[in-house]
């Protein structure tokens, strides 16, 4: 097992250098670019040069089985497009255009949720290829969303894409029973329609406190969940999505509470709290950052400076808790980081904010992991999952 983390960099390509301008034409619209990736997705296909097509051989396919025999999860590669970028779960099978082997719709709470009222509410941070987000956990409802998977999965499975279903409890209930009761419903609609359930429990965006930083009840929600989960028919696996700014310790004692109720599996991580930023590689300042709430908060970051702490973090869990599986998240914006996650141990990567900074960044790092792949000696990452 590697322990070293490299900062793999690319070097800028024409469509990387036609996004950079297409980000400066719309600088002052970040969620009109956000919302945009949806169109790139559906007509990518019809313009020639952009080469974006699912890709549907079977060198970079990847099974996921479970010890406890929740079912197996088939991604048409391990790269998987993250929560938040495709929030409505309308179109899901377009975004295997854009090279990804799965992805995770939602959040989805209860309810529908207008998000954070206060505009904007997505920032760029150039120089360092990040994004720093305060959207408010902004959806349409589980029973929407959910509906909207369930009419579209087979279709998804044919072009490759393995679909999870990211909820989370409302924001602003009081009452724990209410809470309780609320993630449970929410659960209950996701579960039946996704091929897995992420319970994102670290949004940094509601102005609420995050659930993993209360040990009690995250303990009281997983342990119910996971309850629920093995009262119902089919079996199917669920993973919890941590915040990556939590310390060792932290994260140690959630780790443990979610190997005690047997949680498949850990996403790491979410965004990472902007206050707290300093700790990261990055060059932009707190203060030269747009505001996104109306208490001044500016959000999550995401994208490239959360690579490093992302792979200590997965490096630990993988070391410590080898029996859950770990979907690493954050800042991955390269084919070698993927090979490298995989060679710790991952069962998948997720990413989100490479597809504004790289021209379809999907495709582009799905070479290079074959190329990496290749590299040492394996023909596919089937060759290597055999070989380990
Ligand atoms: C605009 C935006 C919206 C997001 N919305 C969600 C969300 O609804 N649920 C969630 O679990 N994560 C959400 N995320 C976090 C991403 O899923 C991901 O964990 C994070 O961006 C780190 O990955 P990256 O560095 O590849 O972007 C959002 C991120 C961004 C930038």
């Amino acid at each position: 097992m590697i322990f070293s983390c490299v900062d793999y960099d690319y070097t800028l390509s024409q469509g990387d250098k036609l996004l950079a301008l297409i980000r400066r034409i719309f600088h002052n619209s970040p969620e009109f670019r956000h919302d945009s990736l949806k169109h790139v997705a559906r007509y990518a296909p019809y313009i020639p040069f952009f080469g974006a097509k699912a890709n549907l051989s079977n060198s970079l396919q990847r099974v996921v089985s479970f010890a406890d025999h929740s079912n197996s999860l088939y991604f048409g590669n391990p790269i998987i497009l993250a929560a938040g970028a495709n929030k409505t779960a309308k179109r899901i099978a377009d975004y295997a255009n854009l090279g990804f082997g799965g992805i995770t719709v939602g959040t989805a709470t209860r309810n529908k949720r207008e998000g954070n009222t206060h505009k904007p509410r997505i920032g760029f941070l150039e120089e360092d290829r990040a994004i720093h987000n305060s959207m408010g956990l902004n959806n349409e409802g589980v029973d929407v969303i959910a509906k909207r998977v369930d009419e579209q999965l087979i279709h998804a499975h044919k072009k490759g894409l393995c679909v999870g279903v990211s909820v989370a409890e409302t924001p602003g209930l009081t009452d724990e029973n209410d809470k309780i009761q609320d993630i449970l419903d929410c659960f209950t609609r996701a579960y039946k329609a996704g091929d897995y359930i992420e319970i994102n429990v670290s949004c940094p965006n509601t102005g609420e406190n995050r659930l993993d930083l209360d040990t009690r009840f995250f303990e009281t929600i997983f342990s119910e969940i996971m309850h629920l989960r093995n009262t119902l028919g089919v079996r199917k696996a669920v993973f919890a999505k941590l915040s990556p700014d939590l310390s060792l310790s932290g994260l140690q004692t959630l780790l443990d509470v979610v190997s005690r109720y047997g949680v498949n599996g850990v996403v790491l991580g979410n965004t990472y709290p902007t206050a707290k930023m300093e700790s990261l590689p990055v060059n932009a300042t707190w203060d030269s950052l747009t505001t996104l709430r109306a208490d001044g908060d500016k959000g999550g970051l995401s994208g490239r400076p959360l690579y490093e702490n992302m792979f200590q973090n997965v490096a630990f869990v993988r070391k410590n808790y080898p029996h859950l599986k770990v979907m690493a998240c954050g800042g991955i914006d390269h084919g070698y980081k993927i090979f490298d996650l995989l060679q710790l141990g991952v069962c998948a990567v997720q990413c989100y904010s490479v597809v504004a900074f790289r021209w379809m960044a999907a495709h582009a790092m799905r070479r290079e992991l074959l190329a990496a792949l290749q590299g040492n000696g394996y023909k596919s990452l089937r060759d290597y999952d055999v070989a380990y």
